[in-house]
């Protein structure tokens, strides 16, 4: 790969590099990106207290809504590439107003964001490009809702459309929490993100993640990934933003993902053509295994998180390369994630009443941590003014190891985790049990 040319900008190329978003995400991306050697500087916007840990990266504290400013610090940062972490900013257009600009961007325009941001729109996206997919109902008003509940003869989801912080999807038992569930929506449990709401067919099969960096024509897979979505040991409690994860899925053969680049990704990087949608950015496909073959549970257009923290420590130094290209239009498709002969696994910490209600503020106490091909990536923290590390959100921290096995893996990552506490510390001792071998439910 050539490495020498200089940004459009004018300066060198990828000496400076943005990153927004304030989550584990953002803090691993931060870590892989600063390993290759001419990025010098990476900055978050605003990032958290674990992004002061990693080698090269700065905190910049400005609102990202107040344009000017933001074009303003970017000029005077000299920034080469910005990396858009998080839904709700690339759903406002943001990579569209910075491309007008003239910055190199990795992260969807608004056109792109609407696979997630609309699942509504999602739905016929894939029904239009015959992707795999739960069959399903777009409806404008609670007795649309209502009519189609009672009707089914199956058991049914429901979704708001909009974004809805991970909250917005209800698996229910009855047609009657079925309706009660849509009646929430309709209500405004949402807001705007819940004026129309999404039925679909509820399916079964273990899920994956996969995900496509996309520069607008060609497309890289990144190693798979398996989240764990609810809150507590064998898959039970409420759905969460996502408690543990690894890679790669030994679930998906080479032939079962070729299966799926056949009939859902490359239909998917068609469709986005097709409906002319320049999309730059990372396509992340959550997929359901089901017993007639793999559908798309739902699109985003971000890293997913945990599966982000996960992935990154198996990049070499040239991901950021990967990344630069994407936001150019420049894949050539030749381009091969060399993965080390390791897999990763990550558990998360989190604070007690999560994914509900929960206070803040604990201070985190962390022992003695065996770092060898392990990383703490900080998901909700602050300091205080006294510069100690406090909890600040619900999923606090991510603990990632890497090893041999997956054995081996999660055996380093408990390990660790039993020298880190703070206030209501929670984990699930189960993350990876499908591919831990010396795994009982007894442990
Ligand atoms: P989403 O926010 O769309 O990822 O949905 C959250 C979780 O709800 C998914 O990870 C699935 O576990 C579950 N889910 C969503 N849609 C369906 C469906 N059609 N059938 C069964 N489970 C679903
Ligand atoms: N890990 C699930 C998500 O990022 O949506």
């Amino acid at each position: 790969m050539s490495i020498n040319s200089s940004s459009s900008k004018g300066y060198s190329r990828l000496e400076n590099v943005l990153i927004i978003g304030n989550g584990g995400r953002e803090n691993s991306l931060a870590w892989a990106i600063q390993k290759n050697e001419l990025v010098k500087k990476v900055y978050l916007i605003p990032g958290n207290a674990g992004s002061e840990r990693i080698n090269k990266c700065e905190r910049i504290r400005i609102d990202i809504n107040n344009k000017n400013e933001l074009v303003e610090k970017l000029d005077f940062l000299k920034i080469n590439l910005i990396v858009i972490g998080p839904e709700v900013p690339l759903a406002n257009g943001l990579a569209d107003f910075l491309r007008e600009k003239d910055y190199k961007v990795f992260g969807p325009g608004k056109d792109g964001a609407r696979l997630e941001y609309s699942k509504s729109w999602a739905k016929e996206f894939m029904q239009d490009a015959n992707i795999p997919t739960a069959k399903f109902w777009k409806v404008n008003s609670l007795e649309e809702a209502k009519k189609i509940i009672l009707s089914s003869s199956m058991p049914l989801v429901v979704k708001a459309d909009g974004l809805a912080s991970g909250k917005g999807v209800f698996i229910p038992e009855s047609k009657d929490e079925c309706f009660k569930s849509a009646e929430s929506i309709f209500n405004g449990k949402f807001g705007n993100s819940g004026d129309v709401v999404v039925l679909e067919e509820k399916i079964q099969g273990p899920e994956v993640s996969v995900f496509a960096l996309c520069d607008g024509k060609s497309y890289l897979l990144l190693p798979t990934a398996q989240d764990h979505k609810r809150l507590n040991e064998k898959d039970k409690g409420p759905n969460t933003g996502g408690m543990g994860a690894y890679s790669p899925a030994p679930l998906l053969t080479k032939d079962y993902l070729d299966r799926i680049i056949k009939e859902i990704i490359k239909p998917t990087i068609d469709e986005l053509n097709k409906k002319n949608i320049d999309y730059k950015g990372v396509i992340y496909f959550g997929l359901m295994i089901t017993n007639s073959g793999p559908k798309v549970i739902e699109y985003n257009c971000r890293f997913g998180d945990p599966e982000c923290q996960t992935i990154m420590p198996l990049m070499d130094q040239n991901f950021v390369f990967l990344l630069e290209k994407c936001s150019m239009g420049n894949l050539t498709g030749d381009e091969k994630i060399d993965t080390p002969d390791k897999v990763s696994g990550c558990v998360i910490a989190t604070s007690k009443g999560y994914p509900h209600k929960y206070k803040t503020g604990f201070p985190i106490k962390i022992g003695k941590i065996d770092s060898s091909d392990c990383q703490i990536f900080d998901s909700g923290t602050c300091f205080n003014k006294n510069g100690e590390l406090l909890t600040d959100g619900g999923r606090v921290l991510s603990i990632v190891c890497q090893d041999k096995d997956f054995d081996l893996v999660f055996e380093k990552a408990y390990k660790n985790l039993k020298e880190i506490n703070f206030d209501g510390i929670y984990f699930r001792n189960d993350i990876g049990h499908q591919v831990r071998k010396n795994f009982s439910s007894e442990n």
